[in-house]
């Protein structure tokens, strides 16, 4: 039976109080701790004074607010995309923008590890769903192959996997596919994190904006709340046409749009944030890849994912590393997610804003004494 995991609380930028205990947290999707940023902090203060928690309305009825608009051109410019449609959450995102597709499609190929709001979103297509093999472009280009002739083919897959940071290459699928199929990417996690300014994924494997979807949401690297369906002009007005959830939900908060569009505004101004995360993250990668625990398999500097998984083999060897952490007053982010091993993971989410202490010290509790723990990546 899944029980609610214990409360924590957050205690600055890089604790948590847990059983009264002052914890290093590696936990979560904060990956420049913007939820805690003191520029963001005031913007959604000066936004709850100003327009108040709720606008209690749908968008498509009398809850726009000029600070969506604005929020929507961050994005849009951030992210490198032709437009940006802020909704309440990433999973709404891929829901309303599957509704906006129903019947354009004959066929779906997705990857068997994306996340589970994708999979949900796409089964909703009206079209053919076929799962491949996670990450394997030669798997998609088999499938691809294999469609009928006149084919309406839509690839979908997150571009950073949410367990572990694996890298989708989306650059392998595209040539793969034929001329005419639709990429949707969800990135939740790439958005921010990934391409030389942080405009995500598809940047990163330097695609065009041709024939590409994606969604995102605003509370990982952004560290507010919401989500976002970036695409064409003609993708915008289609979910505004044809998603009922769009039309008959609330939007994010305003303190959380006004706070995203500081987060927006952090990164844009400062390089050094994701030059900082990526050197961290890096360094991880690198220690546990010298410690045979990690294949180091990313092809350039600015595209390490800030997040790893570790999957322990045994109950004993979850203990063990439990321990480890909880010496080193880490906390222990053992979690278990949809999609993910059964009998769960510990999941390490980097940080710019972690110090070079903080990260030795996570190194030293995973490498030694040495696991034999499956770090995956
Ligand atoms: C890959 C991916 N897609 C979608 C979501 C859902 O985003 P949100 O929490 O904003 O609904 C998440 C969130 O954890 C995610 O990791």
């Amino acid at each position: 039976m899944t029980r609610m995991p214990e409360a924590l609380v957050p205690d600055g930028r890089t604790h948590v109080l847990w059983r009264g205990h002052r914890m290093v947290y590696f936990g979560g999707c904060d990956y420049f701790r913007m939820a805690s940023h003191p520029a963001t902090r005031r913007a959604a203060s000066t936004a709850a004074r100003r327009y108040g928690l709720s606008v209690g309305a749908s968008r498509l009825t009398t809850g726009n607010l000029p600070i969506l608009l604005e929020l929507e051109s961050a994005l849009a410019r951030f992210l490198r995309a032709p437009r940006a449609l802020v909704v309440a959450s990433g999973a709404m995102a891929n829901l309303a923008l599957a509704e906006s597709l129903v019947g354009r499609f004959s066929h779906v190929l997705i990857d068997e590890r994306a996340h589970p709001t994708l999979r949900d979103a796409v089964e909703r297509l009206g079209a053919r769903v076929l799962a491949f093999r996670h990450r394997d472009a030669e798997a998609v280009q088999s499938r691809a192959r294999r469609l009928p002739v006149g084919a309406r083919c839509l690839l979908a897959t997150d571009g950073v996997f949410p367990l572990d940071g694996a890298i989708a290459p989306l650059a392998a699928y595209r040539k793969g596919l034929p001329r005419d199929a639709i990429l949707w990417v969800d990135d939740c996690h790439g958005a921010g994190t990934l391409g030389a300014t942080g405009a995500g994924t598809a940047a990163f494997w330097k695609l065009p904006q041709r024939a590409l979807l994606r969604t995102a949401t605003l509370s990982k690297a952004l560290g507010s709340f919401g989500g976002v369906i970036l695409g064409s002009k003609a993708c915008v007005d289609g979910v505004l046409q044809r998603s009922r959830t769009f039309a008959s939900t609330t939007p994010p908060p305003p303190p959380s749009v006004a706070a995203a569009i500081a987060a927006i505004r952090l990164l844009e101004a400062d390089p050094g944030l994701r030059k900082r995360l990526h050197d961290r993250v890096n360094h991880v990668r690198g220690m546990l890849a010298k410690a045979g625990l990690v294949a180091c398999s990313v092809e350039s500097p600015d595209g390490i994912a800030p997040i790893v998984g570790v999957v322990p083999r045994s109950v004993a060897e979850q203990k063990r590393l439990r321990s480890r952490l909880l010496a080193r007053r880490i906390y222990p982010s053992f979690i278990r997610y949809p999609g993910g091993p059964e009998t769960g993971l510990f999941r390490f989410g980097i940080s710019s804003e972690h110090t070079p202490a903080q990260i030795e010290s996570l190194l030293w509790a995973l490498i030694e004494p040495r696991t034999n723990s499956a770090v995956s990546r």
